[in-house]
């Protein structure tokens, strides 16, 4: 083509149409197990208002015991800020196998002990190397948040077990051993449970770990409360029960007992053959945990335990401050959580948790977690968090007293 004046000009090149695809990101399908955290959906909403209380606390809110932060902060300035064998600390190791050793009366070995990243790591790994399709997992309900989700997004079944407010959140042996099928392959056991409180004595403890031994079922143990016993008992854990290691996994962390949440170190403690092979694939996720906080986890085993004497007393005292409150509010049905830091009170039965907790956060200011955040058969519930001062939990329940007696459920 030219112009009237002879000069060539290039034709007009055709414009290319770039259509971009609207395709969804291609997770994985086991993405889909994970859910909303209900906790996140409230603390989401608290974080836009003014003057909230939180009784939604899931960590402690009292301060790391100095001698422990001390030695995490002399274990980095002596340099000891690389990666550590892979089991975990070899000091770490022994302290941990002396002390369940002594503490329970059983003959362990450093090889029947890995370290983790927290109890999340331990969980997570030993959920998700047994979790698959066919295998179906008996799962207290309510119960921490994690393990329904790891276990159904490797193919595994989850088959709650409800527990209930008018019998302290107790659970029922018989209620694990009549639900055991062919299908069975493992039973998740949290006690003290968060987020009922419950503490599960050792004839519980025993019946099911002894019927699961005899019926060739793993027991996935989470026991990060087990010093957190608010009353005069001894806890019960797996390894105080007599049989082998085969069938178990005791699993527990620093986080709770020694406020170390965020420095993240846990174990797990099983079978020498089962330690071997969650180690390879402890290797395979995390390598290895934050190593000056191991170094922090021995001077918290192998110091002074009136620090956590210490802690025990405040949880108690305001135990006894928020049950107390928890039985002057209307509606709510309460009971006496013997461990760790929450109360699980029922509403009445059709009511929806979730909808309460949220007005009571936009009209009172007071922030909680609505059961269903816990499992499928607690959407009545509301989980209180005893882990503020007692003058923030008077405070709050100041505010939700009168809240609830202008309700009409
Ligand atoms: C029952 C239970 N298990 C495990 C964890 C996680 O513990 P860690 O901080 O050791 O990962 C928590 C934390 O809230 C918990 O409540």
């Amino acid at each position: 083509m030219a112009t009237s004046d002879g000069k060539a000009v290039a034709e007009s090149a055709p414009k290319r149409k770039i259509t971009y695809r609207k395709t969804k990101a291609r997770w994985h399908p086991s993405m889909q197990a994970i859910p909303v955290p209900g906790i996140r959906r409230m603390v989401n909403l608290a974080a836009e208002m003014d003057d909230v209380i939180h009784l939604s606390i899931g960590q402690p809110d009292l301060p790391t015991p100095k001698h422990v932060s001390d030695a995490m902060i002399d274990a980095i300035q002596a340099g000891q800020t690389g990666y550590t064998m892979d089991a975990g600390l070899p000091e770490l190791l022994v302290a941990l196998r002396d002390y369940y050793g002594n503490r329970y009366n059983r003959k362990l070995s450093t090889e029947n002990i890995l370290v983790t990243s927290g109890a999340t790591e331990a969980m997570y790994l030993a959920l998700s190397a047994t979790a698959a399709p066919g295998r179906q997992f008996l799962v207290v309900d309510p119960s921490f948040l994690l393990y329904a989700p790891l276990i159904r997004m490797n193919g595994g079944e989850v088959k709650f077990i409800p527990t209930r407010a008018e019998n302290g959140h107790q659970l029922d042996p018989d209620d694990i051993i009549k639900n055991i099928t062919m299908r069975t392959f493992a039973v998740v056991l949290n006690s003290p449970n968060n987020p009922t409180g419950a503490v599960y004595p050792k004839s519980t403890i025993e019946a099911i770990v002894e019927e699961c031994a005899f019926r060739g079922i793993q027991v996935f143990s989470d026991e990060v409360y087990d010093h957190l016993i608010l009353d005069d008992e001894e806890y019960s854990s797996v390894l105080s029960c007599g049989t082998d290691l085969d069938h178990l996994m005791c699993i527990s962390s620093f986080s709770k007992t020694y406020s170390m949440a965020g420095l993240r170190v846990g174990w797990v403690i099983s079978s020498q053959g089962a330690i071997k092979k969650l180690r390879r694939y402890h290797m395979f996720t995390t390598s290895v945990a934050n190593t000056p906080a191991q170094f922090a986890g021995v001077a918290a085993l192998q110091g002074d335990q009136q620090c956590v004497r210490d802690m025990i007393d405040i949880y108690r005292e305001r135990r006894d401050l928020t049950t107390d409150l928890v039985n002057q509010t209307p509606y709510m049905t309460g009971y006496k959580p013997g461990g760790g830091f929450f109360i699980f009170p029922d509403l009445p039965d059709h009511v929806d948790a979730s909808d309460v907790c949220l007005r009571m956060l936009k009209e009172t200011g007071v922030c909680t977690v609505p059961g269903d955040a816990f499992g499928e058969h607690c959407t009545n519930s509301i989980r209180i968090s005893f882990s503020a001062s007692s003058e923030k939990i008077q405070e709050a329940f100041e505010r939700i007293i009168p809240w609830m007696k202008k309700q009409k459920f």
